[in-house]
């Protein structure tokens, strides 16, 4: 008899056959039925067992936490809310879990708890479907882009470079802390760190992945990346996972179509592919939000959100045309935004860009057409000499979603920018040969995964959607 997953029981119909399986045991109750999992599902199988058939001290065994294996005949439940359930004929424990010091009670947990549990977490309800919802969107991504004739990169982790020309490098070392090499003037020599090499952890793969819109057309990355901000937000993480398109010969305006039909893709393949996990979560956040009072109450559930997403145009305004809205607006009756835009150039700050899609445009934002100043060294400067060809996706609930633009095709132009930041060309001389040989117009843009999965499962924390959250407060795993 082969083991099967609860998954596949559950989606059986044929009954009165005998079945195995193996998970670990939710509950227990009243020494006759067992709720099984296995992370296969969101479900639970219920293992019925005749406790006079079975041993008193192997029941007493079988505890929350506990890994067993049953074996017995699937049969139709009498139960609510579930199709078959097992007559527990065999049953062994696997591993025992002791009741007295098993974190993960069958109780309501604080996310804050579960936090310092990372480790056991996911066998939660709640962290088994994030989890799985994560698992699925990774899979959506690449089936996108493989289904649309891109080539997946990988980019470097250890860089030179800084990306993003924004000085927020993790520094990677392979110095000896008790014997470093010494400048003359007797500190440590960091020009050495990396066999010679100043190197740090990469901050964004874009420019590498440029080299090879340049020459495969059409390639993404998917991968790590570091940020050493020290921003202790529920939106930032020292290290999270972004995906990177990266076109040649695509303008800004193919940017955004391309963005918005990918995450549209990616967000469609959940709703078809991950519904038990969607509706779990989704009656979470009901639940949730029936503590809050009325008028904090989101107007649309999860799942409603994410169609919404799914089947309505993304709204393209240009900076300049959102910076005349929010001079104009006030974020509610009485109250101004804490930051005010006094002048044409600043940057927006969350409340603004919250204020746009949550309040005014009630749908996902594509804002365009930055000031240049605001933006990195990279992005293709318009006509008018002060903005970039610039995008940032704003999504309600989450902010900043992506970035991206059009990047600089000029030699002279970039070489120029470049001059004005004090970034040297010998550091990037072979991203400057780019243009030197065969430039052509190319685009692309980032997305932070975890943004996106936040989105995806309704979670407010972002330290709530990857596996173990690297944050100025946790590195502990
Ligand atoms: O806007 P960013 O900094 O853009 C870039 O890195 C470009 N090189 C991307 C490109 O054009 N290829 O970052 C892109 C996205 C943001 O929109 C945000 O979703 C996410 O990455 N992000 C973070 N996510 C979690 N924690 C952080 N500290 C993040 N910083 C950026
Ligand atoms: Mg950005």
């Amino acid at each position: 008899m082969t083991t099967k997953t609860v998954a596949e029981l559950l989606s059986q119909d044929v009954t009165l056959q005998d079945v195995s399986v193996k998970g670990w045991v939710r509950t227990f109750r009243a020494n006759r039925f067992i709720a099984l999992n296995d992370g296969s599902t969101i479900n639970n199988i219920q293992c019925v067992v005749d406790f006079e058939n079975f041993d008193e001290d192997l029941l007493k065994r079988v505890t929350t936490g506990a890994a067993i294996h049953v074996t017995g005949q699937l049969v139709e439940s009498q139960g609510k809310g579930q199709s078959v359930e097992i007559q527990v004929k065999e049953l062994e424990v696997l591993g025992e879990s002791d009741p007295e010091t098993y974190p993960i009670q069958p109780k309501k947990h604080t996310f804050e708890f579960l936090r310092e549990n990372a480790h056991l977490r996911t066998r939660t309800n709640t962290f088994s479907a994030v989890m799985r919802l994560r698992s699925s969107l990774s899979f959506a991504i690449h089936k996108y882009f493989n289904d649309n004739g891109f080539y997946y990169m990988h980019t470097p982790i250890i860089t030179g470079s800084d990306a993003e020309g924004a000085g927020e490098m993790f520094r990677v070392t392979g110095l000896d802390p008790k014997n470093p090499p010494l400048t003359e003037d007797g500190m440590v020599d960091y020009k050495e760190d990396f066999f010679g090499k100043e190197t740090n952890l990469t901050v964004s793969g874009q420019l590498e992945a440029e080299t090879y819109a340049m020459s495969l057309g059409k390639v993404y990355t998917f991968g790590p990346t570091f940020r050493a901000e020290n921003s202790n937000t529920s939106r930032h993480l020292a290290e999270f996972w972004m995906i990177e398109p990266e076109v040649a010969f695509m303008d800004l305006a193919g940017n955004m179509d391309l963005a918005e039909d990918f995450m549209k893709s990616v967000l469609s393949y959940v709703l078809e592919h991950n519904k038990e996990d969607l509706e779990f979560l989704d009656k979470r956040l009901q639940d949730e939000e029936k503590k809050l009072p009325q008028a904090d109450r989101s107007p649309m559930n999860l799942i409603d959100k994410i169609k919404f997403v799914v089947d309505n145009n993304f709204k393209r305004v240009s900076y300049t045309e959102a910076i005349d809205i929010l001079r104009n607006s006030k974020p509610n009756k009485k109250k101004k935004f804490k930051y005010i835009i006094e002048e044409w150039g600043a940057d927006l700050q969350s409340e603004h860009e919250r204020f746009l899609v949550e309040k005014h445009f009630k749908c996902p934002v594509i804002l365009f057409d930055y000031p240049a100043n605001i933006k990195a060294f990279y992005m293709r400067l318009n006509e008018d000499c002060k903005t970039v060809r610039a995008m940032d996706i704003l999504f309600p609930g989450i902010g900043e979603m992506v970035g991206g633009s059009q990047r600089e095709e000029r030699l002279e132009v970039l070489k120029e920018k470049m001059k004005a930041l004090d970034i040297p060309e010998e550091e990037l001389w072979w991203y400057l040969d780019l243009r030197k040989y065969g430039t052509a117009v190319h685009s692309g843009f980032g997305l932070g995964f975890e943004r996106l999965v936040m989105f995806a499962t309704g979670m407010g924390n972002i330290r709530d959607v990857i596996p173990y959250p690297r944050t100025p407060q946790n590195a502990e795993f």
